[in-house]
């Protein structure tokens, strides 16, 4: 099987799991045709022979040194690699959709502060950062996109309705991430070995996570965010606890002040009725009543939900996504749809699979 369409494609780092899933999806799409996929440890194998659920790809791994020109270039290369390399990337490509950090915070102080500063600050301001669901209309004609990261994904989606009805003007938030073991990438290191991993609730970055900076700038607020790490392959679920500073209906002396769950409903519904990827799940029957990355492995989709805890004037907000997927790849390839013009579901139609083990 061999992927068609009329734009090219480029995926550097195509050896990895972000870049497996965009071989996986970029294979699928009907618009695009993978040219390249590259790897310096394996140039010349099969791309099947690191990706086993790609072996029906009719493609080999190229050194990255040795791009061909293509329509779009995406890359899941390590954080510091896309700043070091983008005016290559550029030359070879009229797009480039990175998957990395490198691209995703506005001013290079911000790299100063949250990461070890950066080597091409002259190309921020070109970057658009690649939540669609919030960047939607600065993507078209991008040529630089920037992937937002999938634990701020995941956190950003799940406030978003909040923030856009104003109840997080003031509001006290501290955001409790849990995230599968794939985020640490193919060549995770220790801590995401398998003995070292299993079974674990392991909190990994209790505080100042370089993700909170994303968050902060997206969301226009301060938030107090801590991440988990726990036993599952694939997903990110975000719990949000949102004190708002006029509290909530029977939970503050002025309830009339606060926000009722019919207020959370509105919100919620308004934000994300339109949009082909996220879904709110919040309450109802059955055993998934909230938000859950089971539940959207595979998939390009998001869950949110919400409950009101009025004893403790409190908004706790979920948000469930599959790392790989709406965390990464996916949301890669919704930017490139929205970027390009082809239909925004464009190849991220995938249903997901119910039951499954561990994501
Ligand atoms: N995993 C996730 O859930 C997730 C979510 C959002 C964003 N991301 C971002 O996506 C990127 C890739 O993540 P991943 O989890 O897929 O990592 P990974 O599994 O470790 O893959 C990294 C890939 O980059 C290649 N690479 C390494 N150094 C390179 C260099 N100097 N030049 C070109 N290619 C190089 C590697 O292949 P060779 O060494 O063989 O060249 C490999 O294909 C990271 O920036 C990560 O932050 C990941």
């Amino acid at each position: 099987m061999a992927a068609t369409g009329g734009t090219t494609a480029t995926v550097v780092g195509g050896s990895g799991f972000a870049g497996g899933e965009l071989l996986r999806l970029l294979a699928g799409h009907p618009g695009f045709e993978v040219a390249q996929a590259t790897s310096r440890e394996y140039t010349n194998k099969t791309v099947g022979s690191v990706h086993p659920n790609l072996r029906d790809l009719d493609l080999r791994f190229t050194p990255p040194t040795d791009l061909e020109s293509v329509d779009v270039l995406f890359a899941a290369a390590p954080h510091g690699v896309a700043m070091d390399h983008l005016d290559e990337w550029q030359a070879a490509a009229d797009t480039v959709v990175d998957l990395s950090a490198d691209f995703r915070l506005e001013t290079e102080a911000q790299y100063s502060e949250w990461y070890d500063g950066h080597s091409a600050p002259e190309h921020l301001d070109d970057a658009v950062y690649a939540l669609p669901e919030l960047s939607r209309g600065d993507l078209p004609g991008a040529n630089l996109i920037a992937g937002g990261g999938c634990n701020a994904t995941a956190t950003i989606l799940g406030l978003l309705p909040l923030q856009e009805a104003g109840l997080l003007d003031d509001a006290h938030v501290v955001v409790d991430v849990k995230v599968g073991s794939s985020e640490g990438g193919a060549g995770g290191g220790p801590a995401s070995s398998h003995p070292e991993r299993s079974g674990v609730v392991r909190p990994y970055a209790p505080t100042s996570h370089r993700h909170e900076a994303e968050i902060e700038q997206e969301l226009g607020l301060s938030v107090s965010f801590t991440a988990h790490a726990v036993d599952m392959v694939r997903g990110a679920s975000a719990t949000c606890h949102v004190f708002p500073a006029n509290g909530v209906s029977g939970g503050s002396e002025d309830s009339s002040s606060g926000v009722s769950t019919g207020d959370l409903w509105s919100a919620y519904r308004g934000t994300y009725e339109h949009e082909p990827f996220v879904d709110v799940v919040a309450g109802g029957s059955g055993v998934y009543r909230y938000p859950e990355p089971k539940a959207v492995a595979g998939t390009n989709g998001a869950e949110v939900g919400f409950e009101l805890d009025e004893d403790n004037d409190r908004i706790v907000a979920f948000s469930a996504i599959d790392n790989m997927m709406k965390g990464s790849a996916g949301q890669a390839v919704h930017a490139a749809n929205v970027a390009l013009g082809f239909e925004e579901a464009a190849g991220l139609d995938q249903l997901g699979l119910h039951p499954v083990g561990s994501p």
